[in-house]
């Protein structure tokens, strides 16, 4: 029987995930039908029943149902009970179980395909809302010295530390984040509307800078890191795909390559 899994989210018609699970299913060789669903903004809990009601195998959540997604799975694992969100669940005997991949599509990216290992490192990263909690555990997961959680509202920041209760969490003021930074790493949502995080720039030298966007949506960040001569600008292209192998090895227990993915997306210049 065919495969079927889709992403829900809205708006919807921009996500690259059909084409990323596409690619995927192709390179290991399974029959995939993989859509992309516009769900009602006040309608997503019908959405996803009607899905899985329907025999459908596996979901992507993304942006604005993560958080809903999280409160209608019937068990989670850890990384999504640490951010409060859910972007990848699986049907098994009826049980939707959740899980957030987004973490671990960062690290991934990081690690494997741009040969950056955070072991020992210190880490800064620009937010504290949602896109930031789900990468946290993860990011404490590879060991680095410190993570300084920077964020314009300074309170939001300290409230996110206090759930992970780790002592290399650190909370700061964007404005003056510190510096001496491996590397540091765009979690605002400043970039969705052209903005630029009001911060020192001085925070940046000498670090690999990466965005969590990638795209338009990662371009005035991306510009303006260069501009403050930032040798190594990544925008989270392959974060968005390595997030997708994660997913896809939780739908079908097979792991993709993901890079392979990530280079002919490059070449169409997404
Ligand atoms: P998301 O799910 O994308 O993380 P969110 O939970 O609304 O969305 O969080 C947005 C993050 O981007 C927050 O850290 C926000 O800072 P505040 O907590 O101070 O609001 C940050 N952010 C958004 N626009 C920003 C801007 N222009 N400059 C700096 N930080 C910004």
């Amino acid at each position: 029987m065919m495969r079927r899994c889709a992403v829900v989210g809205n708006p919807i018609a921009h996500s690259l995930s059909p084409t990323i699970h596409r690619m995927f299913a192709s390179q290991v060789g399974i029959e995939l039908q993989y859509d992309a669903i516009l769900s009602p903004l006040d309608g997503v809990v019908g959405t996803l029943n009607s899905f899985f009601a329907s025999g459908g195998l596996g979901v992507n959540v993304t942006v604005p149902f993560k958080e809903v997604a999280f409160g209608w799975v019937s068990s989670r694992d850890a990384y999504a009970g640490a951010a409060g969100a859910v972007n990848t669940i699986v049907a098994t005997n009826g049980i939707h179980r959740g899980y957030n991949t987004d973490g671990i599509g960062l690290i991934n990216d990081l690690t494997t395909n741009l040969g950056c290992s955070l072991s020992g490192k210190r880490l800064l990263v620009l937010g504290a809302g949602g896109a930031v909690r789900g990468i946290v555990g993860p990011l404490l997961g590879s060991s680095p010295s410190c993570v300084v959680i920077a964020n314009r509202t300074v309170a939001r920041a300290r409230e996110l530390i206090e759930r992970f209760e780790d002592p290399r969490l650190v909370a700061a003021n964007l404005e003056r984040p510190g510096e001496a930074f491996d590397v540091v790493i765009n979690g605002t949502s400043a970039g969705l509307t052209g903005e630029l995080p009001n911060m020192d720039g001085s925070a940046l030298r000498g670090s690999l800078v990466y965005d969590m966007v990638y795209g338009a949506n990662a371009r005035v960040f991306c510009a303006w890191a260069i501009q403050m001569g930032v040798a190594r600008v990544v925008d989270g292209l392959g974060m968005l795909v390595e997030q997708a192998a994660e997913a896809f090895r939780l739908f079908h227990g097979m792991r993709p390559d993901g890079a392979v993915v990530l280079r002919t997306l490059r070449a169409r210049s997404v």
